[in-house]
């Protein structure tokens, strides 16, 4: 979503803004723009394209103090007179990510006062409260914390004045925010990858903080306006992780990334003979003795993540599990457990619906906690008791992979954890099932071998405009999945059923322009799930089945097989899943979409 950059220096920092919003592009905006002080004037550029536009227009341009900001439209369309930053009479100039929730009222007020607005956003009003304090006297950071008191909602916020040419400041609540510590230089930043070229060393700030930033260095002030500190830490991703290298796509070079991510995310639990609660903190076991069940909440892909851990939590730990979409139950007035053991699933850590989720659990009197996160400093890791990081890497692409697979890693590891604790787990099962997670990264690879196959297979798709996903038990979620995939990337319509259901309503969609493509594990419920192929074929749709060895489901007429290399029991659903995201990848390549910046989408959603 929305993304800022900004810097005090003592060269030109026209081109850190710029690379700093190239590098927060994989977040989703539809706009983009900067300002700088030059010669005590403000001068701003805005696009309404890529941030390659803004850098042809930005030729000459130079300022040594500066705010940048890619914006992913809430109020207001995309268009130039919405884009950040915002200013106030040519004075003030705001960035913002976030919402304003009482921008109305404050609007009328500050238009009765006499100021003019010029865009639809609700982020106007900031810089229009900024410049009232501040023209009254006050300093630049007093004028943001008066400001801020009349603020209602989420923010991350930056601001330089016209007269000020040597001071930044910035405050946070709600949004993510972090400080860049240079040698006479400072920056700021939503995401550390903005920052990775010109700095290591982050500040991530807390609620409620406002900051003074110089090129000499910084203060911080926390939620009661006390002067306060911080750490200083070195961030651990590498300017090279977040490279494109040889691949096409960020999506395909994380749908390769997967037995990597996945080797790194079992290194901890792998490494010794069994399977130890204190991998997902120090009071892990005290706290799984001490719960009965299990609640589990996130959104999109990661909420498919939770369906999947449900069947393995309740058929291997015994252990009742709900999975709950978190802006729904943040909503929804739920019958709290406060001995159920709340889990937050998310790749950034930084989704507003899952952690105001995590909040409302928390204000039920929830108080066992865990986070599964592949962001370490993130606003829900800094929220929960326990927690366990996935270690994907940085994910760029819009479309989660990497991160799916390896929380799913994370959610059988703590599957594994309750069932050893509730003597549901022998030491010879706990054995197998270390052996298949220790082969997983092999066996991933050699999903990925499919590759050219599906590349072929995809070419059948980019003429369809529908397309239905079938599963069956813990792979439902797992066809739930492939066509949120295929629907992000390559703009199809695609639903997901438990094959099962078919016959009770999805079936009458099913002609011979509907591909439905199956997963087909070899387990349990294959029979079953054999005569609802047959149902389908019955109908003349178009077969497309991701099969185990020794299914035996015959390729005919009409009906496509994909030969998975091996069955994984199960860890299956997590094999099952890549051919998914490559046959979407490879759809998409043909409908030539933007892959890993999907339209209307945003990586980290940041709002409600
Ligand atoms: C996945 O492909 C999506 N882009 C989206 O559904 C995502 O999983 C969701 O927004 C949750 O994000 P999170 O895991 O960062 O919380």
């Amino acid at each position: 979503m929305c993304g800022i950059v900004g810097a005090v220096a003592q060269r030109n920092v026209v081109p850190v803004l710029l690379e700093g919003l190239q590098r927060l592009e994989y977040r989703g905006y539809d706009s983009a723009g900067l300002v700088v002080v030059d010669d005590a004037k403000l001068k701003r550029l805005r696009s309404t394209g890529r941030v390659a536009e803004l850098i042809q227009i930005s030729a000459g341009t130079e300022g040594r103090l500066g705010i940048a900001h890619t914006r992913w439209a809430t109020h207001g369309i995309p268009s130039e007179r919405n884009a950040h930053p915002h200013l106030s009479k040519d004075l003030i100039a705001v960035v913002h990510n976030g919402i304003i929730e009482n921008y109305e009222t404050l609007r009328g007020r500050l238009t009765r006062a006499g100021y003019e607005f010029t865009s639809d956003t609700d982020t106007e009003v900031i810089a229009h409260l900024v410049h009232s304090h501040y023209v009254s006297g006050m300093p630049l950071l007093r004028a943001l914390q008066l400001s801020l008191t009349e603020l209602v909602g989420a923010y991350a916020i930056g601001v330089i004045a016209a007269d000020n040419p040597d001071l930044l400041v910035c405050a946070r609540r709600g949004s993510p925010l972090l400080l860049g510590i240079g040698i006479g230089e400072n920056f700021i930043a939503s995401d550390v990858s903005a920052l990775l070229p010109v700095t290591n060393k982050v500040v991530y700030l807390e609620e409620g903080d406002v900051v003074e930033i110089s090129r000499q260095g910084y203060q911080i002030y926390n939620a009661a306006g006390v002067e306060t500190t911080r750490p200083v830490q070195v961030s651990e991703i590498s300017n090279e992780s977040v490279q494109l290298g040889n691949y096409r796509h960020y999506m395909q070079k994380e749908i390769h990334e997967q037995p990597e991510a996945i080797s790194n995310t079992l290194e901890s639990a792998c490494n010794s003979q069994s399977i130890m609660p204190g991998i997902f903190g120090a009071e892990a076991e005290a706290s799984f003795a001490n719960v009965d069940s299990l609640l589990i909440l996130a959104c999109g892909t990661s909420y498919h993540a939770g369906l999947v851990a449900r069947y393995w939590l309740e058929e291997i730990a015994g252990v009742q599990c709900t999975v709950e979409i978190a802006s729904e139950y943040r909503y929804r007035a739920s019958v709290p457990n406060p001995r159920a053991l709340v889990v937050v699933l998310s790749q950034s850590g930084e989704t507003a619906d899952t952690q105001a989720a995590l909040s409302h659990a928390k204000s039920l009197g929830h108080i066992y906690s865990l986070a599964i996160c592949n962001v370490p400093e993130s606003a829900l890791v800094r929220q929960t008791k326990l927690r366990f990081l996935t270690r994907a890497g940085p994910e760029i692409g819009v479309a989660s992979t990497k991160a799916f697979t390896t929380q799913l890693v994370a959610l059988f590891l703590l599957t594994l954890v309750l069932a050893k604790q509730r003597n549901r787990l022998t030491a010879e099962c706990e054995q197998q099932h270390l052996h298949a997670l220790r082969h997983l990264p092999a066996a991933t690879q050699k999903v990925l071998d499919l590759e050219p196959k599906i590349e072929k297979l995809a070419e059948r798709f980019a003429s369809k405009h529908h397309a239905l996903f079938l599963g069956r038990g813990l792979h439902y979620p797992i066809a739930l999945e492939g066509a949120l995939k295929l629907k992000e990337i390559s703009y199809i319509h695609a639903e997901a059923y438990p094959a099962g259901e078919l016959k009770h309503g999805p079936l009458a969609l099913v002609d011979k322009d509907m591909p439905v493509i199956s997963v087909a594990p070899n387990d349990a419920l294959l029979e079953k799930l054999k005569s609802n192929l047959h149902e389908v074929r019955a109908r003349g749709g178009e077969l497309y089945v991701f099969a185990d060895a020794n299914t035996h489901i015959q390729e005919e007429d009409g009906v496509h097989i994909m030969h998975m290399p091996e069955h994984a029991g199960y860890l299956s659903p997590i094999l099952h899943t890549i051919p998914l995201q490559l046959l979407a990848y490879y759809v998409a390549l043909q409908k030539g979409t933007d892959v890993d910046k999907p339209r209307n989408l945003a990586k980290s959603v940041t709002v409600e």
